[in-house]
């Protein structure tokens, strides 16, 4: 079963190939803008009539007689509106089918992918010399609903988590724990806080020039493959990875240690990489460092902007990595690659990209695209930061999370047992911080409040979560029964909220192509709203028997719609609230 506006698509844009007797059209189906317009309209009318030297309205003439002809079953009427567009109104028994099939095979609520290919995912990857921090929250949310709903649709998923492992703040971090860890051995301990850690070893680098050198050798150790330092750097990474990962268990993010991609795991690949750049003739020398310029970057004043891929002392960089990782995507037949990483690097992934092509490292096969996200910002617009301007650890947030749920659930519901009200201020606390964060427009800035991401009011997770807690307290107070199909949409709000959850589908499709969660946050907030309509407007319980059965099934998909939905973005909801 196709989503609506897939199928609509499909069958209209047939209908206008034939009628202008070319090999496709675009249909350009969507959900209409107003009631009396049908319930999708057909806008590429207007465009494909032109393309044709047709008057819009005659094509769309044309198309409608042909449709009807044997119209397909969804399809109750068609209309021609304003200048050439159609007006589609679908067959309310069609609805009443589907859903019925969609509550007794849940799955059908989303349609799998036509074709469905491999795809890379590269998020979270924070820089592991340091604790993670709220500058990796929104890459490691958003990337992580991006993830979930790739794989529902169908396709081969490799998360890749690109973490920063390599390169010379690990010599300082290295000959730091070797001297301050010492004999006790304690490792965890002294790594509890690695950004104090990272603190006092920078302190020391800047402060004696003893260690700064051991420091520099260190990394030559290291780079050089010394056993005893690549122990204690591997050490190191473990208990930095184990930090992260608590933060992952407290997001509930699907990242594991199977996920890494780790910086260091190019390392032998670099030096390959600057020799065939070299070889396609596109490496350049500027000041002594190792080069390419592309014509289409350049500076403010029109200068050429390069990419270095070599310091003048040999070292290499984020952008020698990153074409390598490409050129290991293509081997690993990866046809799309996103990579969900902060608005900032966006000229640097153009470059990169706009390399690797050049060069050849990737080819049309490959989709490489910047999924990118803008920064967060505390109330008074500025980067979020502490009280005194320290960056927020990540763990340290999460738990202000749950805190504040607590209080507010304990507010609210003071008799539930306390192991209850833990639990539920689990959920809302970390789900109010991911949902605030999904629902916004990725690619802009984002104001992190914590009164808006926990109201129980406007498009919110405690909104949600409560929405699906009560339509599950209506399914227990209901005798027992199947209510498993749709017997009549006699009032408009059955109809709405019926032919909103059809819609799903083609939500989901939007974002696996766009990435952009906050399309699904948008419908799980509209779905819920029809839902307080027709709670409000059609009595259920107290229907007599065949309206109830038919409304108690209209609840029964709406909860399940919800919690596909809510899942997709890696929030569990709740029986009870
Ligand atoms: N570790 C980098 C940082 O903290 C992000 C890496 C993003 N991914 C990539 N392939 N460059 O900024």
């Amino acid at each position: 079963m196709a989503s609506l506006k897939h199928y609509l698509n499909s069958v209209i844009g047939e209908a206008m190939a034939e009628a202008t007797q070319s090999e496709s059209c675009n249909a350009n189906v969507i959900t209409s803008s107003k009631p009396g317009f049908g319930d999708y309209q057909a806008n590429g009318i207007m465009s494909e009539a032109k393309r044709h030297g047709m008057k819009p309205r005659d094509l769309a003439e044309r198309v409608i007689i042909s449709l009807e002809q044997s119209l397909p079953s969804l399809i109750d009427r068609l209309e021609i509106g304003g200048p050439g567009f159609i007006n589609i109104f679908l067959s309310d028994r069609e609805i009443r089918t589907r859903a019925t099939l969609a509550i007794q095979e849940p799955d059908l609520l989303i349609p799998p992918a036509e074709d469905p290919i491999r795809v890379a995912v590269d998020y979270s990857s924070p820089n592991l010399a340091k604790e993670m921090h709220v500058g990796h929250l929104r890459g490691t949310i958003i990337g992580d609903a991006i993830v979930r709903v790739l794989e529902r649709r169908g396709h081969t998923v490799i998360r890749q988590n690109h973490v920063g492992d390599w390169g010379t703040q690990f010599g300082m971090l290295i000959t730091y724990m070797k001297e301050a860890v010492g004999a006790d051995n304690d490792l965890p301990n002294a790594l509890a806080d690695l950004e104090s850690f990272y603190r006092d070893a920078k302190q020391r680098f800047d402060d004696d020039p003893v260690f700064a050198e051991n420091a520099r050798l260190s990394v030559v150790k290291l780079q050089g493959g010394d056993e005893d330092y690549l122990n204690a750097w591997e050490m190191f990474i473990d208990e930095s990875l184990r930090h992260c990962e608590a933060v992952y268990e407290a997001l509930d993010v699907t990242l594991t240690r199977n996920d890494l991609d780790a910086e260091s795991r190019y390392n032998d690949d670099l030096s390959v990489i600057i020799d065939d750049l070299e070889k396609t003739g596109l490496l350049a020398e500027s000041k002594g460092a190792k080069c390419v310029f592309l014509p289409e970057f350049t500076g403010k004043d029109g200068e050429p902007l390069p990419l270095i891929v070599q310091k003048s002392d040999g070292g290499y960089l984020y952008s020698t990595t990153d074409l390598a990782a490409i050129r290991l995507r293509r081997k690993m037949s990866i046809q799309r690659a996103l990579y969900v990483v902060d608005a900032r690097q966006s000229l640097h992934f153009q470059q990169v990209f706009a390399v690797a092509r050049a060069a050849g490292f990737s080819n049309q096969d490959l989709s490489l695209e910047h999924v990118s996200y803008g920064t967060m910002m505390g109330k008074d617009g500025r980067p979020f930061k502490t009280r005194s301007g320290d960056t927020v650890k990540l763990a340290e947030l999460l738990e202000e999370a749950k805190q504040r749920a607590y209080d507010l659930v304990t507010e609210k519901n003071p008799t539930l047992p306390d192991s209850q009200r833990r639990e539920i201020a689990e959920r809302v606390g970390i789900g109010a911080v991911k949902y605030a964060d999904l629902s916004k427009n990725r690619t802009s800035d984002y104001i992190f409040d914590w009164s808006t991401m926990l109201s129980f009011e406007g498009n919110t997770a405690p909104y949600l979560l409560y929405a699906y807690a009560r339509i599950k307290s209506i399914l227990k107070k209901a005798p027992e029964g199947n209510y498993d199909a749709i017997q009549n949409l006699s009032e408009p709000e059955e109809r709405a909220l019926c032919l909103k959850m059809l819609q799903l589908g083609e939500i989901i499709e939007a974002v696996d192509r766009d990435c952009m969660p906050n399309q699904l946050c948008n419908y799980l907030y509209e779905l819920s709203g029809l839902f307080m309509k027709f709670y409000e407007n059609c009595p259920i319980l107290k229907a007599e028997s065949s309206q109830a059965e038919s409304r108690l099934a209209l609840c029964r998909l709406t909860a399940e719609t919800l919690q596909q939905g809510l899942e997709l973005l890696g929030i569990t909801p709740l029986e009870q609230m």
